[in-house]
C-alpha cells in the first residue's frame, strides 16, 4: 500500500473519533507529557486505534492522541512518540507527522530530552532548536517520492521557524527561564555516548544530542511544515568529567523541568498562535 493511502486511511480514522481541524500539532517528549493535561481534550486516541501506526514502548511515553483545545485553539497532541531505537524504520516512525498534516496540522511544536553537549549548557536548561545534524545514517524520505506530499528534493535551508523561535525565547526571557537557541544532533541510540562520541559531537557544532527529532522535522519540511522544536537539557556531557546516564535520571530531569516547557508552549499557543490570524508570526 503506498504511503498517501495509508496516512489517509489513518487520519479516516482519528476524524471518527473527532470531526474538527487543527492547525497546531504538538509531539511530547521523553518526560513531557504534563502539556497534554492541560488539554481541554474532546478524546483520547490510543495509538493502536490508528491503523499502521506502530505501537509506542519507550520510556515515559503513552502512545495516545489527544485531541481538544488549549485556550480557545484546537490541537492534536501526540503523548508519546516512536523512535528508530524501538526498531522501526524512519518512515514508520514518521507516519504521525503525515497525518497531522493530512487533518490541517501546519505548525508543528516538538519536545524532547537531550544531553548537553555545549559547555555553556547546565541541566534543566531549555535549548530551542535552530538547526540539526541527522548523524542516523538514514533518512525517512528515502524510497519513491509522492510529489502529493513534498518535493523530491526538500530544501532545508531553515527547517525550523524563526518567527516561532523568536516567540520562544521571548516568552523565555519574560518568565525568567533558562533558555537559549542552538543546533540539536541526532543519532537512533539507544545508548547514550561515550566520551569520544560526546568529544565529535563538540567538534561538529552540536548544542545538544537526543535519539529523536530530527526524522520529524525531515518529514515536516517535505510536507511544507511550520516547526518549533524545544529540547529539555536532562544532563551534561562534558568529555573529560563524564558521569554516568541513565534513563531515569533523564526522565526525572525532564519531568522537573516539564512545568516550565508546559507553561511556555501554553503561552505560545493560547497568547501568540491564537492571535495569528493578525500576522504577527511569519
Ligand atoms: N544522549 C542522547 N540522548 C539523550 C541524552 C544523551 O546524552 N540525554 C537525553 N537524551
Amino acid at each position: 500500500m503506498e504511503l498517501s493511502e495509508q496516512i489517509c486511511e489513518a487520519a479516516d480514522a482519528v476524524r471518527g473519533y473527532w470531526n474538527q481541524t487543527a492547525r497546531i500539532g504538538i509531539v511530547l517528549g521523553t518526560g513531557l507529557s504534563q502539556l497534554a493535561t492541560q488539554i481541554e481534550a474532546d478524546c483520547c486516541v490510543p495509538c493502536h486505534q490508528i491503523p499502521h501506526l506502530p505501537s509506542a514502548t519507550a520510556l515515559g511515553h503513552k502512545g495516545q492522541w489527544v485531541c481538544g483545545k488549549l485556550g480557545s485553539v484546537p490541537v492534536i497532541a501526540l503523548d508519546g512518540r516512536f523512535h528508530r531505537y524501538e526498531g522501526y524504520s524512519l518512515q514508520q516512525i514518521t507516519l504521525p507527522i503525515r497525518i497531522m498534516r493530512q487533518l490541517g496540522v501546519d505548525t508543528l511544536i516538538l519536545s524532547n530530552a537531550s544531553g548537553g553537549v555545549s559547555p555553556r549548557l547546565n541541566s534543566g536548561d531549555i535549548l530551542v532548536i535552530d538547526d540539526h545534524l541527522n548523524l542516523m545514517w538514514d533518512n525517512p524520505l528515502i524510497g519513491p517520492n509522492e510529489e502529493t506530499l513534498g518535493p523530491r528534493f526538500p530544501d532545508m535551508s531553515r527547517p525550523y521557524n524563526e518567527g516561532l523561535i523568536t516567540a520562544a525565547l521571548e516568552i523565555a526571557r519574560q518568565r525568567g527561564y533558562a533558555a537559549s537557541r542552538g543546533v540539536y544532533a541526532a543519532f537512533t541510540g539507544p545508548n547514550y555516548e561515550t566520551r569520544a562520541e560526546y568529544r565529535m559531537l563538540r567538534y561538529l557544532g552540536a548544542d545538544v544530542i537526543g535519539m529523536s527529532t530530527v526524522p520529524e522535522v525531515i518529514v515536516a519540511a517535505h510536507a511544507g511544515m511550520r516547526v518549533l522544536a524545544l529540547s529539555v537539557v536532562t544532563n551534561v556531557c562534558q568529555p573529560d568529567t563524564l558521569g554516568t546516564t541513565s534513563g531515569s535520571e533523564v526522565l526525572e530531569i525532564a519531568r522537573s523541568t516539564e512545568p516550565k516547557v508546559t507553561d511556555l508552549v501554553q503561552e505560545l499557543i493560547t497568547s501568540r498562535l491564537a492571535a495569528e490570524t493578525c500576522g504577527n508570526i511569519p
